[in-house]
Parts: structure tokens; sequence; C-alpha cells
């Protein structure tokens, strides 16, 4: 119906909306794209503009998906729908139309949009996720592999085949954009959380 391709637009909308950019920008009075990895996700707003920053941005880039995705399972739309709002938060995130569509890495964006509709499998991601960064300082080597570890979790929590295929479309996306991180991965010169001492994104 038209309302449900209204709200997938909307929820685009708002997907695209760059928290970290906004954010370092009203309280650092610097832009993330000229720090760090240039990404404007919370790992390099915290890298631009401090703890604060980065932590503000990490809770907006997950809301701005969490409560479309929220309202989508509350009004208990069909997994498709939900699938394609959530889809669309992060797309969003990724592809946003107000930065040329050069966007961020998707990691909390996922997050929020999986959180509300695949709770169990969602959880023991971040879980994974806070583990790795914590025993590895990495925060790209734990966003790849909880990413990676998503589509898994969601298939053993029997999720249903739209979440199944959103879950996989995130895995694939997140890995992809981050091929710099990856690189800088293999060659030991990644950065790890809280240190800042790559240059090019
Ligand atoms: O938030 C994305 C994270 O996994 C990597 O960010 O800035 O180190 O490329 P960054």
């Amino acid at each position: 119906s038209l309302f449900l391709i209204l709200a997938v637009i909307a929820a685009y909308m708002l997907g695209a909306v760059p928290f970290g950019l906004l954010l370092s920008r009203a309280l650092s009075k610097r832009d993330p794209r000229e720090h760090g990895s240039g990404n404007i996700g919370a790992t390099n707003a915290m890298r631009t503009g401090g703890k604060l920053v980065g932590l503000l941005t990490l809770l907006a880039d997950i809301a701005k998906s969490l409560i479309p995705v929220s309202i989508a399972v509350a009004m208990e739309l069909s997994e498709a729908w939900i699938g394609a709002i959530a889809a669309a938060s992060f797309i969003g995130h990724i592809f946003p139309v107000y930065l040329k569509f050069k966007g961020g890495k998707g990691v909390a964006t996922m997050l929020g949009a999986m959180l509300p509709w695949q709770p169990l499998a969602t959880l023991i991601g971040a879980v994974i996720w806070g583990i790795l960064i914590w025993r590895t300082r990495y925060v790209s080597l734990a966003s790849i592999a909880g990413a990676l570890a998503l589509p898994l979790l969601v298939w053993m929590m029997g999720g249903s085949q739209p979440a199944l295929i959103v879950s996989i479309l995130f895995a694939s996306l997140v890995t992809v954009k981050h091929a710099s991180n990856i690189s800088r991965l293999l060659d030991g010169t990644e950065s790890t959380i809280g240190e800042d001492r790559k240059a090019s994104p």
C-alpha cells in the first residue's frame, strides 16, 4: 500500500541523517571526514570529537533505525515489510542522499534495525562485537565479525526468510564498507579504539 511505501521512504530519509557529522560539527567544530579513518560513524566521531561525541553518535545512529523498525514490529507488519523498513534505514546510512551517497559503514544502524526485529540473535551478535573490541581493541575487526555472525545467528534462532535475506545484505555491505580497514588490519596499520594514527580513509 501507499502507506507502506511512504514508510520505507521515510525510513531511508531518517537513516540517511549523518548524526556523526552533525554531532562532531556541533560539539567539536571538526569534520570526521577530515580526521582518522574519514568515516562518519561513531568510532571515528570519537577520534574526531572525543568520547561524548562518539557515544552520542552511536546512540543516534542506533535510534534512527531502531525507532522505525520498532514501530513496524509493533504494528505487526509482515516480515517482508519489516525487512524493507530495516533495509531502508541501513541503506540510508550507507548511501545518504544528503552526502552525495557517501555515508558510513552501517554497524550501529544495523544494530538498531535488527534489535527490535531479531532481539536474541542481535543481542548475541552485539555481545560477540563487545567481547572482540575488548579483547582485540579493533572496532573494525569486531564489526566485521559481528556482522558476519548475524545471518548465522538469525538462522539459528529460526528467523524468517526476509530476516535472513536482510541480515545477509547487512553482513555483505558492512564487510564491503570495511575494505580499507581490512587492508589496514592485514598490514598491521589499523588503529585500535581510542587511538588515532591513520590518515587515509
Ligand atoms: O564504526 C565502524 C567501525 O567498524 C570502523 O570505523 O572509523 O575505524 O573505520 P573506522
